[in-house]
């Protein structure tokens, strides 16, 4: 079919259809112009998508614009639009006499389509489930984290104007904008997606776009035991740290885990306690009856209205809450947090962005001196020893596996020193010809942790002791 060029105008379906409202002005006969030729060439994958396509893909939506009456496009349902963007464009072509095979103008149809209703060049890659993450720098480079690893696409936008435009259309969803007065936005696409915008003039080279894609298949922990991001012996461990609520901190470098891990934690919350969830844009998926969740809200155009992570903790701590499970620990909320943690709301949970279990309790400690709470040091570190339990490190090897590194107690205070004992540790032993980290996870031989006593109160000392032992007989083998 390659070999042989078809005039579309001798296919493209002829306009209005019956009965249909025209949801544009039509397109001038006397707008005919010479032959665009669009080389007949491999299947018209995003990937081997040429200059030429996107010159005649320019001009085409150029025309389009120009013929739809957006207003009218906005009313139909997506699939009678896509029919209408379709027609149009079929016209467009007919009497532009584009010369295209049958495959490449469905492709660019499609493209087009996604442009106008969707997501522009984005939409395939939103569609593939195995992208965790896509980074757009500008118009001109898309990348994505597939399986832990950083790649290229060849995904372009036609200028910065119309990734802009994307970007416009993505965080009005949720009632924010994005331009030059407010270059900085988050937001959460329909399917729950994390988006976050950064715009010129801070960003130098164009609209820089972030999503972290969500998973409509969490991982649950016995996946994590299966990828070898934990051992089995050491995924019954955090099972019953979450289930004899254990006060957690789940540290970690960006898009290491964190929040999977802590997603993972919470289903061996017991059916009957109340959780309440503060998060910045709500990712977390909590399985149990009794759950209330909380979204942080960024200021308004006049810059008021704000409603920051502090003000959401403190407010659950009215809310008679069990447990409270805060999304991302960044800011003073670290006092309100260790505090909750501190006055009987055991088995709370929070993630923080540090690169071992020691810089995560120091993390803690500057967000709340830095957060103006005029407290010495030390009764900081005293409030830290008696609120959190265990750090749960979770890592990003350099070959793109994720990996928990370490299980840590908190143990107190030796002098102004915080002590901490680790449970298990993850040890690299090398790399194998493919690049892949070999590894394993340790015991380091405690036999008996700190939430020992907690772990009879609620009837797992038995399962935990015999976790441990398989632990020490997994150094062994
Ligand atoms: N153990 C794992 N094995 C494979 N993929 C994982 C694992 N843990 C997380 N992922 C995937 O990695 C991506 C990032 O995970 P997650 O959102 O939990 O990271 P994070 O540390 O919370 O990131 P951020 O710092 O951006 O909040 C997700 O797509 C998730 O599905
Ligand atoms: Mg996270």
């Amino acid at each position: 079919m390659f070999g042989r060029r078809t005039s579309i105008a001798e296919i493209a379906p002829t306009r209005p259809a019956p009965g249909a409202t025209p949801a544009f002005r039509g397109v001038s006969e006397s707008k005919k112009s010479p032959p665009t030729i669009i080389e007949p060439s491999a299947p018209p994958a995003e990937s081997t998508r040429s200059d030429e396509y996107y010159v005649t893909k320019s001009m085409i939506f150029g025309a389009l614009i120009e013929a739809i009456d957006l207003s009218q496009l906005a009313r139909l349902d997506a699939e009678s639009a896509r029919e209408e963007i379709r027609d149009i464009v079929n016209e467009i072509i007919a009497i532009k006499n584009i010369v295209m095979s049958i495959s490449e103008q469905e492709d660019l149809l499609e493209d087009i389509c996604n442009d106008v209703l969707g997501y522009g060049p984005l939409e395939p890659l939103l569609a593939r489930d195995e992208i965790a993450d896509i980074m757009v720098n500008g118009a001109m480079q898309t990348y994505i984290e597939v399986g832990g690893k950083i790649q290229l696409t060849n995904v372009r936008f036609r200028d910065n104007a119309q990734l802009m435009n994307i970007c416009q259309r993505m965080v009005s969803q949720v009632g924010r904008r994005v331009d030059e007065a407010s270059p900085i936005c988050d937001a959460r696409l329909a399917d729950g997606s994390r988006v976050n915008v950064i715009a010129p003039p801070l960003a130098i080279d164009g609209p820089v776009l972030t999503i972290r894609k969500f998973r409509k298949d969490k991982l649950t922990l016995e996946q994590l035991i299966r990828y070898g991001c934990i051992s089995p012996e050491g995924g019954e461990v955090l099972k019953i740290i979450g289930r004899v609520r254990c006060n957690v901190l789940i540290s970690g470098g960006t898009g290491s885990g964190k929040t999977t891990l802590l997603n993972c934690l919470t289903n061996f919350i017991d059916a009957g306690e109340r959780v309440i969830t503060c998060e910045d844009a709500a990712e977390l998926q909590l399985q149990q009856p009794h759950v209330v969740r909380l979204e942080t809200r960024p200021p308004n155009l006049e810059g008021t209205g704000a409603v920051t992570m502090r003000d959401l903790v403190r407010n659950c701590l009215r809310m008679r809450p069990e447990r409270i499970i805060v999304g991302e620990v960044r800011g003073p909320e670290a006092f309100d947090l260790l505090q909750a943690m501190n006055t009987g709301h055991d088995g709370s949970m929070g993630t923080v962005h540090a690169n071992s279990p020691r810089e995560a309790l120091s993390r803690l400690e500057s967000m709340i001196t830095m957060g103006g709470f005029a407290l010495p040091i030390r009764t900081i570190r005293e409030m830290l020893v008696s609120s959190v339990d265990v750090v749960i490190q979770t890592a990003r090897l350099r070959d793109g596996s994720r990996r928990i590194t370490h299980i840590t107690e908190i143990m107190g205070l030796e002098g102004d020193v915080v002590t901490t004992q680790d449970l298990m540790l993850y040890e690299i032993l090398g790399e194998d010809a493919s690049g892949r980290i070999r590894g394993k996870h340790r015991s380091t031989g405690i036999g008996r942790p700190r939430f020992w006593e907690r772990a009879r109160y609620f009837g797992e000392e038995e399962r935990l002791a015999k976790a441990l032992d398989a632990s020490e007989a997994r150094n062994e083998a």
